[in-house]
């Protein structure tokens, strides 16, 4: 459904996304996560035709997007980050100027906007003015706006920015419902919610992807890399220092407790437990030990690591 190729864009000088390349089969809900700054939007400005490319060619269903744009924007429905409404439109009044705009006529229009007026819950305000509605709300009309010429394809950039937790759940559930039916391509911050609606999520980080696969698949790889947490009572530098003389020990980020108690976090080679190493560690030297244990991994934690700045 969508295939990207060394995608690149440079805004005067500065590279904000640098040859990206990656597929989105029809059917995946896929979540496109970054950090602020990453070039989430940038990239999905480039796949819906609204900026060009530096370099690089993007295909929509098979239609390149810039050299077949109508085709291409036909088959996306494209929610940007700050949704553009006109406020002093009322709710109907807005989705059929939009479906015109989108080269419905006249009985499509009426059909596709009472259709999306009810999938996004917009029936109890459709004759309200823009301006009125609560955040929720306008976010839900920028939704039934990407849908209203019923396009396979939904990219959406932070559908759920700026919502309380309540919108924040309806909306979600308003696109796990979408994603039965259309390709989503998603981006968001909300790590929790890309665990429970995605079927795979891209890492994307100072212009060039970390990773792409399963939100499980991606905790997993992080559980075999061994992670393990320990507290005791010593200096940081100290116990630190003697961690990492042991072989399979990679890398140790310390932490500054209560009454003189360190925490340590502990990187290990793949696959290797280093908790007994690290009791007898402690027993050798007299320090007292008062909890290790293996980490268990979040998509949270995966994320952070894969666009760490150190
Ligand atoms: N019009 C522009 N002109 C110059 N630089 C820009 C422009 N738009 C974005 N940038 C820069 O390009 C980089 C990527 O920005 P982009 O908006 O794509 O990031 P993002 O991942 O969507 O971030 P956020 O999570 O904050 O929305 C940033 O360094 C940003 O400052
Ligand atoms: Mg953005």
């Amino acid at each position: 459904m969508i295939e990207v190729h060394q995608l690149t864009k440079f805004y005067a000088g500065h590279q904000a996304v640098r040859g990206i390349s990656f597929h989105v089969e029809r059917g995946e809900i896929v979540g496109f996560l970054g950090p602020n700054g990453a070039g989430k939007t940038t990239t999905l400005r480039m796949l819906t035709g609204y900026l060009p490319p530096t370099s690089g060619t993007a295909r929509i269903a098979g239609y390149d997007i810039f050299r077949e744009s109508l085709e291409a924007r036909r088959k996306i429905g494209y929610m940007p980050e700050n949704v553009p409404l006109y406020d002093d439109m009322r709710v109907r009044e807005y989705l059929n100027f939009r479906a015109q705009l989108k080269g419905l006529d006249g009985k499509r229009t009426r059909q596709r906007v009472s259709e999306v007026l009810d999938t996004c819950g917009l029936e109890s305000v459709k004759k309200k003015m823009i301006k009125t509605l609560s955040k929720g709300y306008r976010q839900r009309v920028g939704l039934a706006d990407a849908l209203v010429h019923d396009p396979e394809l939904l990219i959406l950039d932070e559908p759920t920015n700026g919502l309380d937790p309540n919108q924040i759940r309806q909306i979600r559930e308003l696109i796990k419902r979408l994603g039965e039916s259309h390709t989503i391509l998603v981006s968001t911050h909300i790590l929790h919610e890309v665990e429970m609606t995605c079927n795979r999520v891209i890492i994307i980080d100072s212009g060039k992807i970390r990773a792409s696969d399963t939100p499980a698949n991606l905790v997993q790889q992080m559980r075999a890399a061994g992670r393990v947490t320990a507290e005791i009572l010593v200096a940081p530098t100290v116990a630190a220092e003697a961690m990492g003389r042991i072989d399979r020990i990679k890398k140790v980020r310390t932490e500054e407790l209560e009454d003189g108690w360190s925490r340590f976090h502990v990187l290990s080679d793949s696959g290797s437990d280093v908790r007994e190493a690290i009791a007898q560690l402690a027993a050798q030297y007299g320090w007292p030990l008062r909890t290790v244990y293996r980490d268990e991994p979040t998509l949270e934690d995966v994320f952070v690591e894969m666009t760490r700045k150190d």
